[in-house]
């Protein structure tokens, strides 16, 4: 298959990990005789630097021309201690989430057995969890209306009856291929959005008979994904709830640094890892590169190469087993490796199977 990949790496940590994310495409493109093509682009702080615009215009055109884009992470401390900077490096991703019409953000928690013991959660409490959360990506607070003076701020949560409607449909089609078990997770009990949300869930309920959709309040469920997160299979929220119910699952596995995720919409379709840009790791060769390498594996399995999806799969897996871990998840007395040569380990893994 011939896929062109645009390539935004971002700041931080964010070009180390994209190039063991490429290493890693490009293991699978000499196994399995595909033909990926990468046109790089900005976006980020060092898209500010260079451009002026955290998602410029070439950008955009880079990613509309490809068939998907692998992402890596954007953010610059220096950005977030100043409030009167009059652009951000957030804006960038957010400008592209809503130029791409990537409606749908796909987070999968998934625990890995050798990492268990990393989890703040109990061992009992966590094994066997394995479920999904799909956040809405391009509508509510983010993007709705605004206003701040001295005295006086708001934001404004709006969805409409199409956008609620589309982001269920991936949820509840999603749950039909899985173990067909949909949450709906809002505030309907204080918010007219989310009874908005929960009108229409109920509406379309009937057309899934298969699926087991059930309705919980998002303090309720940021809770339970605590105590019981072997009860979800697929969870559906809207963008806010989303964003802060996906870094608490994201920690729940052991390392947030394990985390891919992929965002579909009107247009290309985007990969990246769950995690940030981390600016104080930069440069220092001790970054997790396995979330931007499972990355690219839902890029595969996106495309219907579920053979290639699962070998990355395989030789992560094989990777932890053996050790070779980046400082964070290695094992007590354990050999240190680097983003590189852990990239390089499963790239060959890849090569050589
Ligand atoms: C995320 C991030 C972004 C968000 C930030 C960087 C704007 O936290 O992808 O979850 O809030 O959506
Ligand atoms: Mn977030």
């Amino acid at each position: 298959m011939k896929l062109k990949i645009a390539v935004l790496a971002g700041d931080g940590i964010g070009p180390e990990i994209m190039e063991q994310g490429v290493a890693v495409c490009d293991a699978i493109a000499e196994k399995f005789g595909h033909e990926f093509s990468y046109k790089e682009a900005l976006c980020g702080a060092c898209a500010i630097e260079k451009a002026g615009d955290p998602f410029p215009e070439e950008t955009y055109r880079a990613c509309m021309d490809a068939d998907a884009v692998l992402f890596a992470a954007v953010g610059d401390p220096k950005y977030d201690n100043d409030p009167t900077a009059k652009v951000r490096p957030e804006q960038g991703l957010l400008a592209m989430r809503k130029k791409l019409g990537l409606f749908a953000n796909i987070r999968p928690v998934a625990t890995f057995e050798c990492l268990i013991h990393k989890s703040p959660l109990k061992d009992e409490l966590l094994r066997g969890a394995d479920f999904i959360v799909i956040r809405e990506l391009t509508g509510g607070m983010y993007f709705g209306e605004k206003y701040q003076d001295n005295d006086k701020a708001y934001d404004t949560d709006i969805y409409t009856r199409p956008e609620i409607e589309r982001i269920l449909k991936v949820a509840f089609e999603c749950a039909q291929k899985r173990n067909k078990h949909l949450t709906v997770v809002d505030k309907a009990n204080v918010l007219a959005s989310s009874r908005l949300w929960r009108q229409i869930a109920k509406e379309m309920e009937p057309q899934y008979p298969d699926v087991n959709t059930d309705y919980m309040f998002i303090d309720n469920a940021s809770m339970r994904v605590l105590t019981e997160p072997t009860f979800f299979d697929v969870i559906v929220t809207e963008n806010t709830f989303g964003d802060i119910l996906t870094d608490e699952t994201s920690c729940i596995t052991g390392s947030m640094g394990l985390q891919p995720s992929s965002s579909l919409g009107e247009h290309t379709p985007l990969f990246e890892p769950v995690h940030g840009s981390w600016p104080q790791a930069a440069g220092k060769n001790i970054a997790n590169p396995v979330a931007q390498i499972l990355s690219a594996a839902m890029l595969f399995e996106h495309f219907g190469l579920s053979e290639e999806g699962a070998l990355i799969r395989e030789a992560v897996n094989a990777s932890l087993d053996q050790n070779v871990r980046t400082p964070e998840i290695q094992v007590e007395g354990g050999k240190q490796y680097g983003t590189r040569e852990v990239g390089a380990w499963i790239a060959n893994y890849i090569k050589n199977k």
